[in-house]
């Protein structure tokens, strides 16, 4: 039998946009705005101390784009980045720490480890960000995680968290799409919720990008996390031994673009259909 003529399956696909594409750069331009965050550590530190915080422990902080960022808004900051993926650290290394002026960049230090390990000096802020810590599925891991990250702060500091939720957010088989960025070499984010168990809240997402020539990163991450709730997680803080826990929601102002959003302390908030909050454990 004689082989098909044309190009095999492996030939046809080595120039398409996604063989071109790095899931990381694609990654950090859909669903990180670092400033955008250090923004947030800076107004939940002051409302709890009355002063700027200065270093940063970015726990999960897979490329550590937040540690980079912190350390480019003010001289005097220092910031620890730590996740246990040594792929995606050195991708930061190479792409984003390499970015940085050296009296920067000598300010970070980057640790492959478990978050679970002590080991940086004690720090202002602790930031574990894009859900991170739903990767522990019981409350004993939670809070396991949450006492070393008290111990990880100074006797003034706050640990900041983003949740999501709405009624959106528990439903299987779904895909959202953003396009990031337009025109021939643009891209669209693809975030799939692909499944959700209500017995035990255990759930699995997807991030998949698609190019303009059609051509796909398929399962570009996968996470596998238990899905929390704001009230279990204040509580969680709580029995951790922080002496608060706060809860930032965006203040829902017409017309307002998303830069100049309005961030502030909440006991009741709208039901939306999905939304993204912070919650902070004040030490
Ligand atoms: C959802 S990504 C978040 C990356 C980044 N913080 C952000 O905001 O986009 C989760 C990261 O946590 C890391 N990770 C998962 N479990 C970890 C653990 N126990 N200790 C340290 N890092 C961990 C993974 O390697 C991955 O880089």
């Amino acid at each position: 039998m004689s082989k098909p003529k044309g190009k095999t399956p492996t030939q046809k696909n080595k120039h398409t946009l996604a063989d071109k594409a790095d899931k990381f750069d694609c990654y950090q331009q859909s669903v990180q705005e670092p400033e955008h965050e250090i923004d947030i550590f800076e107004q939940t530190f002051r409302e709890a101390y009355n002063r700027k915080p200065l270093t940063l422990r970015e726990d999960f902080c897979g490329t550590f784009a937040v540690c980079c960022s912190w350390v480019e808004s003010d001289s005097k900051r220092l910031a620890w980045g730590v996740d246990l993926c040594g792929e995606t650290l050195q991708w930061g290394k190479d792409n984003n720490l390499s970015k940085l002026k050296v009296k920067d960049a000598k300010r970070i230090t980057v640790l492959e480890q478990d978050v679970r390990e002590l080991g940086t000096p004690q720090v202002d802020v602790l930031a574990a960000q894009n859900f991170s810590f739903w990767i522990f599925k019981t409350r004993k891991e939670v809070i396991e995680y949450f006492k070393i990250a008290y111990a990880n702060l100074a006797s003034e500091g706050a640990i900041v968290m983003d949740m999501m939720g709405g009624r959106d957010c528990y439903d299987s088989d779904v895909v959202d799409k953003r396009t990031i960025v337009k025109g021939r070499k643009g891209f669209k984010y693809h975030w799939e919720q692909a499944h959700f168990n209500p017995v035990n809240s255990h759930c699995t997402f997807y991030i998949h990008f698609k190019f303009a020539d059609g051509s796909k990163i398929k399962k570009a991450f996968r996470y596998d996390w238990r899905f929390w709730t704001i009230p279990e997680v204040r509580e969680m803080l709580l029995e951790a031994g922080f002496r608060d826990a706060v809860v930032y929601w965006e203040e829902d102002e017409e017309g307002e673009e998303d830069e100049d959003a309005i961030w502030s302390q909440v006991e009741e908030a709208p039901n939306d259909y999905s939304w993204l909050c912070y919650v902070v454990g004040i030490k």
